[in-house]
């Protein structure tokens, strides 16, 4: 398996509409420019960008956004991004108009390794931690991959996105919920110990969402002897590993060629890391 990653470009996109998928959940697609000098913009399922909205009227006066990509039409320069309105910073990504500009600066970071000829691929989300995965599930399908299996979760039926955000990722979309309002009543570690148990063929596990779900999903995948790649959450300021704002503490002994001995930055050493790296 290789971890990729896509040169960088620092531009002025353009917001082409902003869509309420589930509640307070948006997203966002932009068209975002390209140059004579690369005139294609590469994304890797799992990298992240970071965005500056840019109301034509006062000014936005918070660090820029780092979010994950849902969707991108390379050739196009369209790149979709979902995301949860929590506070201000996502409240005014969501009010720029279509037609307005946002700051695009990105992509960031790895991206998700690619599963061994014949594995099985099983993605495990949760919260706003799906749309990286839609990214990399619809890239797998479209790469004739063993097919992914997709296990989502989320607190209710009203904040799951829906079939139609979740199709081109996977034909086998199984949903959690805490409250029991749609699919399984628990966790999607129940749902991924189910697929585990339907004896699938070399199943390996990428998951990202909440801290806590994702250190259930990487034990229950060490007890099965599951390779697990979680895609970590931090808070970002630099973005480009010079803050040091999204250090991670790595798992005893698995320090290797960082200057930070004990901790990796999210930023440019994940946000993709072998599970066992962490210490959950
Ligand atoms: S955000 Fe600055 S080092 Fe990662």
């Amino acid at each position: 398996m290789t971890l990729t990653r896509s040169a960088s470009v620092d531009v002025t996109s353009k917001v082409v509409a902003t869509t309420e998928v589930a509640e307070a959940f948006y997203q966002t697609r932009l068209r975002v420019p390209t140059r004579e000098q690369a005139p294609v913009l590469t994304v890797e399922p799992g990298q992240f960008v970071q965005l500056q909205p840019r109301p034509p009227e006062g000014v936005y006066p918070y660090l820029r956004i780092p979010l994950s990509v849902s969707a991108v039409d390379e050739a196009g320069g369209i790149v979709d991004v979902l995301y949860e309105v929590v506070g201000p910073k996502t409240g005014a990504l969501r009010r720029i108009a279509v037609g307005e500009d946002v700051g695009f600066l990105g992509p960031f970071g790895n991206g998700f390794p690619t599963p061994s000829t014949g594995a099985t691929p099983i993605l495990v989300g949760g919260g706003i931690g799906v749309p990286p995965l839609i990214y990399f599930g619809t890239v797998l399908r479209a790469a004739g991959t063993t097919p992914p299996i997709l296990v989502v979760g989320a607190r209710s039926k009203s904040k799951h996105l829906p079939d139609g955000l979740l199709d081109s990722a996977s034909h086998d979309v199984r949903r959690a919920t805490d409250d029991g309002s749609l699919g399984h009543a628990g966790l999607v570690t129940d749902l991924l110990q189910d697929a585990f148990g339907e004896g699938h063929q070399a199943p390996v596990v990428y998951t990202c969402g909440p801290h806590a779900m994702m250190a259930a999903v990487a034990r229950l995948c060490a007890d099965h002897k599951v390779p697990c790649f979680a895609s970590l959450e931090e808070y970002m300021a630099c973005g480009i590993g010079v803050c040091v704002g999204c250090v991670v503490e790595r798992a005893n002994g698995t320090s290797q060629s960082s200057p930070y001995d004990h901790y990796a930055r999210v930023c440019v050493d994940g946000p993709i890391f072998d599970s066992r790296q962490i210490a959950w």
